[in-house]
C-alpha cells in the first residue's frame, strides 16, 4: 500500500498540473485550477483576509493577492487588521507627481514613464495590485480628491491613463482603475445617489474608464462608494454587469472600494469579485467579526448552499480572480523592480518639469539668478512635506527635496524664508486651529521682510489637510484658506516683483490676480517638487504644462455650482433607508439620510460649460504659457468632406518664434454646427505636445475620423455622427483658438 502511495505521488510530481504549467494558455490554467477548488475555497477568494490582501488557495499553492495604494507611489505597509502603519523600515519610496500634474503635462510619454517607474516600485515591494490610477472627472473645484484624478476632459484623461496602465502592468502588477464610477465628490461619498442622463454618463464620465479597460487592458477596477440608479456602485447591476462586462468585455477583477459593499445578494449577482475593507468591528477585533463575516464571506456561502444564488456566480468570480493571480502573483516572467532609484527620481523630475503651468507672466519670469540674489520665499508649502495627509494616497518617502532648499541651491545665500501663515496637520481637522493673532503676526513678519528684497516668491495654495486636497471631505470655500488672499495682496503692495507659485490639485479664486506680475500653478510633485519648481522659476526648464481643468473666476461660474445645492452637494432626503457610509471614519459622512444629487449641468462640464454659456474662465482649460512664443501657421485639411468610413488629415504648422527651446501643446477641438440634440460649443478631440528649437517649425498632423464627430444618443443608446458641417478649431488653449477650418460630413 505504502509503495503504491509513494509511486502515485511520484507520478504526480512528474506531471505538472495544467494550472501550474506556464506554457499552457491562461484560460486553460484558470479552468484547471477552478476544477480543483472546493466551494469554500472559491468563496474565500472573494473577500479580504487582511486590510490589503485576499487569499489565494493555500492547498494548491496558489498565492494570495497583495494590494497597495496608489496612485502616486507605493504606500507604506499597513497593519494586518487596522489602518495603522506597520513601521517597517524597508518601505520608503519615490513619491511621483500627483495624477493632476501628470494630466497637466498633456504628454502621454510622461504617462508611460510614470507607469513604468511606479510599476517597478510596486513590483519591488511585492505588490500584485496597485490601487490606481483614478480617472473620475473633475466636476467641481471643491472635490477634495481632484488631485488624484486627471482633469475635466474625458478625452485628455483617457489618452493619459492608457500608457500608465500598459507600462505599469509590464511589471506583473495590476492597475486597479478607480473609482468606478461618478465618485466626483467626497462629501457624502459613501451613499450619495447620483442622478444623471445617459448622455452625460457616456459622453463625460465613462470614456476614460472605457479606454482604461479596452486600450489599457486594465486587470482590475475599483467600484466607487456612491450610488447610481439607487444602487451602490460596487454591486451595481447596470454598471458592472451590463456596461463593464457586456458592453466593454472586461475580463479583470472588480474590487470594492474599502467598505463599498453593502449587500450579499447584490454582491453575488452584480459583477463584484473581491470585497475589501468592509467596516465591521472585525477590523480591530477579529474575534467579534472576522473577515469571513464579510458580505461575500459566510453569508455568501450560505446563500450558495441554500441555492439562493447560483454556483455560476462564484465560479465567475473565482475565474476572474485566478486570471488576475496568473497575470500577477504567479507570473514568473516579471522583472524584479526597484525603489527610490536615481532613474525614478529623474522620472519624477521630468514629469514635474512638464507639469508646472505658467498661468501669467508680465515678464519677470524667468527670474535670472545672476540678477536676483536677495529673494524672500514666503509660504508653508515651500517647506511642508506635502506627501503626508490627503488620505489613502499618502506616501512615506525616502527623500523629499523642498522648494525652499531647491531655490537656495539655485539663488544662493541671499534667499530668506518667512512662513506667512501656518496650518495644522490633522487630516480630519474640523476647524482651523491656528489663532488669528498667530496668523496676523506671521503675515506682518513676511510683509515687513518683503520690502527691499529683489523679489518675493510666494509658495502657498492648499495642502493635504482635511477639507483641502484630501480624501473623505470636500473643500468648504473656493478662496485660498488661512488668510492667504490678504497675505498675497499685502506682499504685492510691499514688493512689485512678486511671483505666486501655488501648490494645489484644485482651482481656487484669485482676487489678487491683477496685482501680481507672475503666477505659476504647481501641483503636488512628490519627491522632486523643489527641483522642478526652482528650475521653472529660474528658467533652467521652460514651462510647458497646460491646465487639465478650468479655473473659474467664481465658484458660481462652474456648471455644477450654477444650479445650487440640488446639483452640488445634493439634497438630504428626510426618508430613512440610505446605507450608512462605511468608509474612513471622520469627515463628511452622511448616515441614513439618503442624499440625492442631480448633475443638472449635464454634459456641460468644465470648459464645455464656460464656452457654451459664454462665461469666460479666469484661466481656461488647456491654458499654459511658455518662456518662448509659438506661432500657428494656416492649417490645412486633406479633404473638405468626410464619409462614414473615411478620415481627414489635419496639418498644423507651428513655429517657435522666440529665443528659447520650448514645448507647445497643439489642441484640436471639434464643433458641430447643427445637431438634433444640443451639443457643447466645442470638444477636445486631439492634442499633441511638440518640442521646438528657436526658429524651428514643425507640421503637426492629426487624423480626424467620424468618431470625433459623434455624440451619444441616449434614446438609440448609440454613438451618432450626423451629416452636416463641422468646424475644426486649432488652439493653444480652449479659449485661445488660433485657426478654424470647416468640413462637411456626408
Ligand atoms: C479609497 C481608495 C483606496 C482605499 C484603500 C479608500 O478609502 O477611497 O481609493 O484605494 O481606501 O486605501
Amino acid at each position: 500500500m505504502l509503495s503504491l502511495a509513494v509511486a502515485s505521488s511520484a507520478a504526480a510530481i512528474a506531471q505538472t498540473p495544467v494550472y501550474l504549467d506556464k506554457t499552457k494558455p491562461i484560460e486553460d490554467r484558470v479552468e484547471d485550477a477552478l476544477s480543483r477548488m472546493t466551494l469554500e475555497e472559491k468563496v474565500k477568494m472573494c473577500h479580504a483576509q487582511g486590510k490589503f490582501s485576499s487569499p489565494g488557495v493555500p492547498r494548491l499553492g496558489i498565492p494570495e493577492i497583495w494590494m497597495s495604494d496608489g496612485p502616486h507611489g507605493v504606500r507604506a505597509e499597513i497593519n494586518w487588521n487596522d489602518w495603522g502603519y506597520s513601521n517597517w523600515k524597508n518601505d520608503s519610496i519615490t513619491a511621483f507627481p500627483a495624477l493632476t500634474a501628470l494630466a497637466a503635462t498633456w504628454n502621454p510619454e510622461m504617462s508611460a514613464i510614470y507607469g513604468k517607474s511606479v510599476g517597478e516600485e510596486a513590483r519591488f515591494r511585492n505588490k500584485n495590485v496597485l490601487l490606481g490610477p483614478g480617472v473620475n472627472i473633475y466636476r467641481t473645484p471643491l472635490n477634495g480628491r481632484n488631485f488624484e484624478y486627471m482633469g475635466e476632459d474625458p478625452y485628455l484623461a483617457g489618452e493619459m491613463v492608457v500608457p500608465y496602465i500598459q507600462e505599469l502592468q509590464k511589471n506583473g502588477v495590476a492597475a486597479c482603475v478607480k473609482h468606478f464610477a461618478l465618485n466626483n465628490q467626497e462629501k457624502w461619498r459613501g451613499n450619495v445617489n447620483v442622478v444623471l442622463s445617459d448622455r452625460a454618463l457616456y459622453e463625460i464620465y465613462l470614456p476614460a474608464f472605457k479606454k482604461a479597460v479596452q486600450e489599457g487592458k486594465a486587470w482590475s477596477i475599483m467600484g466607487a462608494y456612491n450610488q447610481i440608479w439607487n444602487q451602490h456602485c460596487c454591486h451595481n447591476d447596470r454598471l458592472l454587469n451590463k456596461i463593464l462586462r457586456d458592453e466593454w468585455g472586461f475580463d479583470g477583477v472588480v474590487i470594492t472600494d474599502w467598505g463599498g459593499a453593502h449587500d450579499t445578494k447584490e454582491s453575488a449577482l452584480n459583477g463584484l469579485d473581491i470585497e475589501m475593507g468592509s467596516f465591521t468591528n472585525g477590523l480591530t477585533s477579529e474575534s467579534e467579526f472576522t473577515f469571513d463575516d464579510y458580505y461575500l464571506g459566510k453569508p455568501y456561502l450560505e446563500m450558495l448552499k441554500n441555492g439562493e444564488v447560483p454556483d455560476s456566480t462564484v465560479d465567475a468570480k473565482a475565474r476572474n480572480i485566478l486570471r488576475l493571480i496568473f497575470r500577477t502573483a504567479m507570473n514568473s516572467d516579471k522583472p524584479f523592480g526597484s525603489i527610490a532609484s536615481p532613474e525614478h527620481y529623474a522620472a519624477a523630475k521630468q514629469i514635474g518639469d512638464e507639469a508646472i503651468v505658467l498661468l501669467k507672466n508680465s515678464g519677470i519670469l524667468p527670474l535670472d539668478p545672476a540678477k536676483y540674489r536677495n529673494i524672500l520665499v514666503v509660504g508653508e508649502n515651500a517647506v511642508r512635506p506635502l506627501n503626508e495627509g490627503g488620505g489613502s494616497s499618502e506616501l512615506k518617502v525616502k527623500d523629499m527635496f523642498s522648494p525652499l532648499d531647491a531655490i537656495k541651491a539655485v539663488y544662493g545665500d541671499g534667499v530668506k524664508y518667512a512662513a506667512g501663515y501656518r496650518t495644522g496637520r490633522a487630516m480630519y481637522e474640523k476647524e482651523d486651529t491656528i489663532p488669528q493673532a498667530v496668523l496676523d503676526s506671521l503675515r506682518n513678519e513676511a510683509v515687513a521682510m518683503a520690502k527691499g528684497m529683489d523679489a518675493v516668491i510666494y509658495i502657498g495654495g492648499l495642502n493635504k489637510n482635511g477639507f483641502q486636497d484630501c480624501e473623505a471631505s470636500d473643500r468648504r470655500e473656493y478662496n485660498l484658506p488661512w488668510g492667504q488672499d490678504l497675505i498675497i495682496e499685502q506682499l504685492a503692495e510691499a514688493n512689485p516683483n512678486l511671483i505666486v507659485a501655488n501648490v494645489s490639485g484644485n482651482a481656487y479664486a484669485m482676487p489678487w490676480i491683477d496685482k501680481v506680475p507672475a503666477v505659476l500653478q504647481s501641483w503636488y510633485l512628490g519627491t522632486m517638487i523643489g527641483p522642478s519648481m526652482a528650475d521653472v522659476i529660474s528658467g533652467a526648464v521652460n514651462p510647458s504644462g497646460k491646465l487639465p481643468f478650468s479655473f473659474p473666476r467664481r465658484l458660481e461660474d462652474n456648471g455644477a455650482h450654477y444650479f445650487g445645492e440640488k446639483s452640488y452637494p445634493g439634497i438630504e432626503l428626510e426618508t430613512e433607508g440610505g446605507n450608512a457610509a462605511s468608509d474612513l471614519a471622520g469627515a463628511d459622512v452622511n448616515v441614513g439620510k439618503n442624499p440625492q444629487q442631480e448633475y443638472l449641468e449635464d454634459i456641460l462640464v468644465g470648459y464645455r460649460w464656460h464656452d457654451t454659456k459664454n462665461i469666460p474662465a479666469l484661466f481656461p482649460f488647456g491654458h499654459g504659457l511658455s518662456y518662448t512664443n509659438f506661432e500657428y501657421g494656416i492649417p490645412s485639411l486633406s479633404a473638405k468632406e468626410m464619409t462614414a468610413d473615411g478620415s481627414i488629415t489635419l496639418s498644423v504648422p507651428v513655429s517657435n518664434i522666440g529665443r528659447k527651446a520650448g514645448k507647445e501643446v497643439v489642441q484640436v477641438y471639434i464643433a458641430d454646427e447643427k445637431s438634433s440634440l444640443p451639443r457643447p460649443a466645442k470638444e477636445l478631440k486631439e492634442f499633441r505636445k511638440v518640442e521646438l528649437a528657436p526658429g524651428q517649425t514643425k507640421v503637426v498632423k492629426f487624423t480626424i475620423t467620424p468618431d470625433a464627430l459623434k455624440f451619444f444618443d441616449d434614446k438609440a443608446h448609440d454613438w451618432v455622427a450626423e451629416p452636416g458641417k463641422f468646424k475644426v478649431l486649432v488652439g493653444s488653449s480652449s479659449a485661445d483658438i488660433r485657426a478654424t477650418e470647416q468640413f462637411t460630413y456626408k
